[in-house]
């Protein structure tokens, strides 16, 4: 039968294809075009020399920034107060156009090269089951006849120069990377002690902050129903509003002044802590201009709402690869509702690594009221309107104090 496997033109996948050959498959190499560095012409010409039936790349680059890293912003999601969760929001992407070639190529069976610790196979394998609940999932990682076989890199290496699968000759990183348009994740290797301080020329989204200009760049985002619409940067000679390139833009933009940089130890879904270094550029910047412009424009309750229950749920539905679930299709009808009044603009200045807000204001939103929050205007409601509201707050909090003091009295 038919597998189509994730393939990236790497060591792992590299050797994960010929050895689904060697089982008697026949193979389709899927690879998705999501952002990330690669030589695509590369990645086809090696899974086709090693033995694929076909090479297909998908690019889901408008998808992504439209259908996740929006959203994203919408509900400023963010990971144990930290991490952007920048692979995370590529997984559903990535995997529902997997399950669209695997259909259109009459594969009965999908394969990945993720390792059996991470939070990737199951996030996967979860939209796999929910996209095409009758495939059958091949998991090298998790097969004792492969795990058992290819227990080092010497192994794969072995195997590969058998193969005659070509090698990149360059030093294996002593880590591993993920990349997509939103972020790059470096996890393992050196980084696993979780007190070594990563290597400077580890970082390759950003620039390091203290080589960044010393001049600060400023810029404003404009945003619709909490969606960034258009980008300003250059004083006003570059607008951009196309989604993707209002996305590619923000990351230049943060790059070249040094902002993103996350360093994490994180809670992966099956119970194990990981440390992982991140590169959030444009993502970062544009959901710090969206947290402000939300602080101008969005009522107090709708706001605590969606933060103590939409951010935080989806953020973890995200991490955990839930994004296909019926309680994950609920929460997401929440999120436009909570940014209907979500418009207006934000300036920001990045600067070596920081991100700081200028201003920000919306000509159709009026929930702020520059009279109305002045110290040194009357007006709205007198001042004895305010002594009742402080002698009816007080009432059960005058009880709490007596009951504190006849304890402390006993
Ligand atoms: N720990 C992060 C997460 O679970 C990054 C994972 C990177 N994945 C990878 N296959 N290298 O989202
Ligand atoms: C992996 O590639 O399987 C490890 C990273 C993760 O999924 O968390």
């Amino acid at each position: 039968g038919k597998v189509c496997l994730a393939y990236s033109g790497g060591l792992d996948t590299s050797v994960i294809l010929a050895w689904l050959l060697e089982e008697g498959y026949e193979v389709i190499a899927y690879l998705a075009n999501i952002g990330q560095e690669e030589d695509f012409e590369e990645a086809e010409r090696k899974a086709l020399a090693i033995g694929a039936t076909k090479f297909v790349v998908v690019d889901v680059r408008k998808e992504f920034v439209e259908q996740v890293c929006f959203p994203a912003i919408q509900t400023n999601a963010i990971y144990e107060n930290v991490y952007l969760l920048g692979t995370s929001l590529a997984r559903p992407v990535i995997a529902q156009a997997h399950i669209k070639v695997a259909e259109e190529n009459g594969c009965f069976a999908v394969s990945h090269g993720c390792t059996g610790k991470g939070n990737d196979q199951v996030r996967f394998e979860l939209a796999f089951y929910a996209l095409k609940p009758d495939v059958t999932v091949i998991a090298p990682w998790r097969d004792p006849d492969f795990f058992n076989r290819f227990a080092g890199r010497k192994d794969l290496l072995e195997y590969a120069g058998s193969k005659n699968i070509p090698v990149a000759q360059t030093k294996a990183k002593p880590w591993s990377t993920d990349e997509n348009l939103a972020h790059i994740s470096f996890e393992a290797g050196i980084l696993e002690d979780p007190d070594t301080t990563p290597p400077k020329d580890m970082w390759k989204l950003t620039v390091d902050p203290l080589d960044a200009p010393d001049t600060p760049e400023d810029f404003s985002v404009y945003f619709e129903k909490g969606i960034p619409k258009k980008l300003i940067l250059d004083g006003g000679k570059k607008v951009i509003t196309e989604p993707v390139e209002l996305f590619t833009e923000a990351n230049a933009l943060a790059r070249r002044n040094g902002v993103g940089r996350i360093d994490i130890v994180e809670n992966r879904f099956i119970g194990i802590k990981s440390r992982g270094c991140y590169e959030t550029p444009g993502l970062t910047i544009l959901r710090s201009a969206h947290i402000d412009l939300e602080g101008l424009t969005l009522d107090r309750e709708v706001r605590a709402i969606r933060d103590q229950f939409v951010t935080t749920t989806y953020s973890k539905l995200l991490y955990n690869g839930m994004y296909f679930t019926p309680e994950c299709e609920y929460v997401r009808t929440m999120i436009d509702p909570s940014q209907k009044t979500v418009n207006g603009v934000v300036r920001a200045r990045a600067y070596k690594g920081s991100l700081s807000i200028l201003g920000r204001s919306s000509d159709t939103e009026k929930l702020y009221d520059e009279t109305e929050s002045s110290m040194d205007e009357l007006t709205g409601f007198s001042p004895e309107d305010t002594s009742g509201f402080i002698a009816v707050q007080s009432i059960r909090i005058k009880k709490y104090g007596e009951a504190v003091r006849e304890k402390g009295n006993t």
